[in-house]
């Protein structure tokens, strides 16, 4: 068994949302996080991200891994469990993987966490409240902690609170550059400024992305989705 059907094994049995392509592509970021810098995940739940992320800092130069989260769950869980307190379950979780060591769980939330954050950010993955104002928000305090040539992702990219941040700041906005989509994923890399050249695919992969998420719900014809789904895999981490 390689590393990555060992890590799916592990977290196919952690409670949660994220599938085994999304992992992978969260383990090979955290895994290229540049030296010197740390990683912020926003919203852990029960640990099911940050054992992607600890495991690929582990190969890579063990950046640490702020893990964000007041563990009493988004609106939506609270609608459906009741009373939720996800902490203990954490804990457990990362301890069984083996990453404790790369963790510091901060239960607190991302506007609180962000009151006097001074750390560089090299990899930043937002996965908290999904609802547009909280999405936009926890974009505005911990987007300007990443450093040029990090890389920020979001999770439920194709729902609304976040497809309208990333729309918005990442497709459309002139910081990012090579925006690109795994699944629910849509993630992009800091640069000071973008070029014309950058400008244009971002755009252009904004189209794929629009062409290939209809590409599922509406009968287009054969040759727009055919062609829609391999220039959308161009796109897309691999
Ligand atoms: C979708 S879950 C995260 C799933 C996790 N990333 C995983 O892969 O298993 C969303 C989490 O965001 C947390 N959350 C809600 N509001 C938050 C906030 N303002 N700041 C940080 N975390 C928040 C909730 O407690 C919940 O655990």
């Amino acid at each position: 068994m390689n590393k990555l059907q060992e890590l799916q094994k592990i977290t196919d049995s952690v409670d949660g949302w994220l599938t085994p392509r999304e992992g992978e592509f969260l383990y090979n970021a955290a895994k290229k996080c540049p030296k010197g810098t740390v990683i912020v995940e926003i919203g852990s739940w029960k640990g099911k991200s940050t054992i992607w992320l600890g495991s690929g800092s582990k190969e890579g130069n063990r950046a640490v891994i702020y893990a964000i989260d007041p563990h009493t769950g988004s609106s939506e869980h609270r609608k459906s469990f009741g009373k939720v307190w996800t902490f203990g379950k954490f804990k457990k979780n990362i301890k069984k993987a083996g990453i404790a060591d790369v963790v510091v769980p901060v239960v607190k939330t991302s506007e609180a966490a962000a009151k006097d954050w001074k750390k560089k950010v090299g990899f930043l993955w937002i996965d908290g409240a999904h609802e547009y104002e909280m999405v936009l928000l926890d974009y505005k305090l911990w987007e300007p902690h990443l450093v040029n040539g990090g890389v920020i992702a979001f999770h439920d990219s194709q729902t609304k609170g976040p497809r309208r941040v990333v729309k918005k700041h990442l497709y459309c906005g002139s910081k990012f550059k090579n925006v690109g989509f795994i699944e629910g994923v849509t993630y992009a890399t800091k640069v000071g400024r973008i070029t014309a050249a950058d400008k244009a695919r971002n755009l252009y992969a904004f189209l794929l992305t629009t062409v290939y998420s209809l590409a599922g719900r509406v009968p287009l014809p054969k040759f727009v989705k055919v062609i829609g789904n391999k220039m959308a895999k161009i796109f897309q981490a691999n």
